[in-house]
């Protein structure tokens, strides 16, 4: 019935790395250099609708409810095309997408955002991929979203050779974790729209930082010895792991050429309040992304006490607590 479009609508929520993927080996298939993995998280959700829509000519992109522009509709757009090439289908769409997380502060918005758009996507175009295909999806729209896709904690493989070979061997898979109650408390110094985008950083790091190739190798080191501390459910060991693979990655961008630097003033104040939480006993151990804020790992039974603390260090930072979340779901279909 070409009267009636189809519909869909998905909720994903973003998740952070505890072992980070930096640096893309091929940007078109958005191939990662190197394995990461993550928490999904239980807060800040995106959910998206795509609607089918016969007689548009141009694809209609909304982001919290004002039209989208510039490179954020751009990777809709060509997000989209690839539906549509996957789906043999030509209709353009009509996409609401609503996040709860700021976009672009390096809270992981795009992962959200695309494992939203992809679960639509997929549905409102008639495909039916598997889990795997899903996140291989996702990958396509922005790496980190290949583990959004999942629940709980996820592991991204970087894909292996190249082309398709390595679009085909690059997805996430969740991986279990026993005998951990974990919190993320995250501490929002700024939740303003970063300077450099993570696109344009990770290929400056890759193309000139001396520290590059090292931090890649040590990262596997990294992922090997956090699948034994998750397998343990050992928080401090994951920990540990967490916080030197990430101020690895960030010491990576501070030796690129022009550098690029995330962190801030407030960053380094709250990186100190977690030393000293360590130091009076809590296990307490902080990770950076693409931006400013803090994200600091501990039991949830010390997440109150750690949000006290982030907030004694920086008063006017937001903060929120987060616990392992949901895969991303369908929420609704209609039309099909
Ligand atoms: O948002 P993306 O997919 O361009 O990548 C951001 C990567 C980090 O958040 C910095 C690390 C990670 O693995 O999520």
């Amino acid at each position: 019935n070409q009267l009636k479009a189809a519909a869909a609508t998905a909720v994903a929520h973003p998740n952070i790395a505890l072992i980070k993927y930096w640096g893309k080996s091929d940007e078109r298939l958005m191939i990662p250099y190197v394995d990461s993995l993550s928490m999904t998280l239980d807060i800040l959700p995106t959910v998206t609708t795509v609607r089918l829509g016969p007689g548009e000519r141009t694809d209609q992109v909304t982001l919290d409810g004002a039209p989208a522009e510039g490179d954020f509709r751009q990777r809709v757009v060509t997000f989209l095309d690839l539906l549509r090439a996957m789906a043999g289908r030509d209709e353009r769409a009509v996409v609401d997408t609503r996040n709860v997380v700021p976009t672009g502060a390096g809270l992981a918005s795009s992962a959200s955002g695309f494992a939203a758009l992809a679960v639509a996507g997929a549905a409102a175009y008639g495909l039916d991929p598997d889990p795997t295909a899903l996140s291989r999806l996702a990958r396509r729209g922005s790496a980190s979203a290949s583990r959004s896709i999942f629940g709980g904690f996820a592991i991204c493989h970087a894909g292996q050779g190249g082309g398709e070979a390595a679009d085909r061997s690059a997805f996430a898979e969740p991986v279990p974790v026993t005998g951990l109650d974990p919190a993320l408390v995250i501490a929002l110094v700024n939740a303003g729209p970063k300077a450099v985008s993570s696109r344009e950083a990770m290929r400056r790091t890759v193309a000139t930082s001396p520290l590059y190739q090292s931090w890649a190798a040590s990262s596997k080191i990294d992922l090997a010895e956090m699948r034994g501390a998750l397998h343990r459910g050992d928080l401090a060991a994951v920990g540990e792991i967490a916080e030197r693979n990430a101020l690895g990655m960030h010491a990576t961008m501070l030796a690129a050429r022009p550098a690029v630097r995330y962190l801030s003033a407030d960053t380094v104040t709250v990186l100190d309040s977690v030393l000293r939480l360590r130091a009076d006993g809590v296990a307490a151990y902080a990770t950076m992304d693409a931006g400013p804020n803090v994200k600091v790992l501990c039991h949830r039974a010390d997440a109150g006490r750690v949000a006290d603390a982030v907030r004694a260090a920086v008063p006017d930072c937001s903060v929120l607590t987060a616990g392992p979340g949901p895969a991303a779901v369908l929420r609704t279909e209609a039309g099909r």
